[in-house]
């Protein structure tokens, strides 16, 4: 069969890039409900708290660049894939880092930040500016239709259908700087296990499905990431 690596990134592996992460102490959602903020019900009824969130948070990312976690997974993208292999990047991050180091094969399964989608005619664009009520859809028109292009609690995650096919067909497995806590993406790992995979979680400490792994090892994403993946035979 031939080798084929999934990884699996959320908040932990940009953390030490600036960017916050969710659950840690001091952690975003300890800081902001997401109810308010974080679910198509909360921005239907107050869309410009909304916005100013996630203006804050897009101005911070602008300002943010990748780390060695980033870099190292971007090198061994193209080690893999130059050896044949197969491979997919899935992040639960709505930053651009990983492609800012390099990456290609990345699906952002909780959207991207610096896009913004029009939720009256699904329009999505790149987005680097601050959103708000009063603008208008390029391509509908309508006003106060524009929102980030992100995948808010209660909606359905992107390329769903290509992960779970990755996942079917993978030989390895990394879970990085993710807590486990919030589905699909706390059930990729078993996914891959059912397919035979070898998994490996690399985090700051072990997530809530930390028990599962084959392997597992704790540290800051920029000491831990670049060694394991300099160390992973093909
Ligand atoms: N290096 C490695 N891991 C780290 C670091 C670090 N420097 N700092 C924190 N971590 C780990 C924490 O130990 C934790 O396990 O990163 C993980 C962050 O967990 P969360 O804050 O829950 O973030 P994440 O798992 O990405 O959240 C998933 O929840 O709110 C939603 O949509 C949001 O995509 C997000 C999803």
């Amino acid at each position: 069969m031939k080798p084929s690596l999934v990884i699996l990134t959320g908040a932990g592996v940009s953390a030490e890039s600036g960017l916050g992460t969710f659950r840690d102490k001091g952690g975003i959602w300890e800081k902001f409900d997401w109810r308010e903020l974080a679910t198509p019900e909360g921005f239907r009824e107050h869309p410009d708290r909304v916005h100013e969130f996630y203006n804050a948070r897009r101005r911070n990312l602008l300002g943010a660049r990748p780390n060695a976690a980033h870099a190292a997974l971007a090198a061994l993208e193209t080690r893999w894939t130059a050896a044949g292999g197969g491979f997919l990047l899935v992040t639960q991050n709505i930053d651009d880092l990983h492609e800012q180091a390099g990456s290609k094969r990345v699906a952002h399964m909780h959207g991207e930040l610096l896009k913004r989608r029009c939720a009256a005619c699904g329009d999505v664009r790149p987005c680097r500016e601050d959103l708000s009520i009063a603008l208008a859809c390029e391509t509908c028109g309508r006003e106060g239709a524009l929102r980030p292009h992100v995948v808010w609690f209660g909606e359905v995650p992107l390329e769903l259908d290509a992960i779970f096919t990755a996942l079917e067909g993978c030989t390895h497995f990394a879970a990085i700087g993710t807590s486990g806590t919030v589905w699909p993406a706390a059930g990729f790992a078993e996914a891959a296990k059912t397919a035979g995979a070898h998994t490996v979680e690399l985090s700051l400490e072990p997530g809530e499905n930390g028990h599962m792994f084959d392997e597992r090892r704790y540290g800051p994403a920029t000491a831990i990431v670049p060694e394991w993946a300099a160390g992973l035979a093909f």
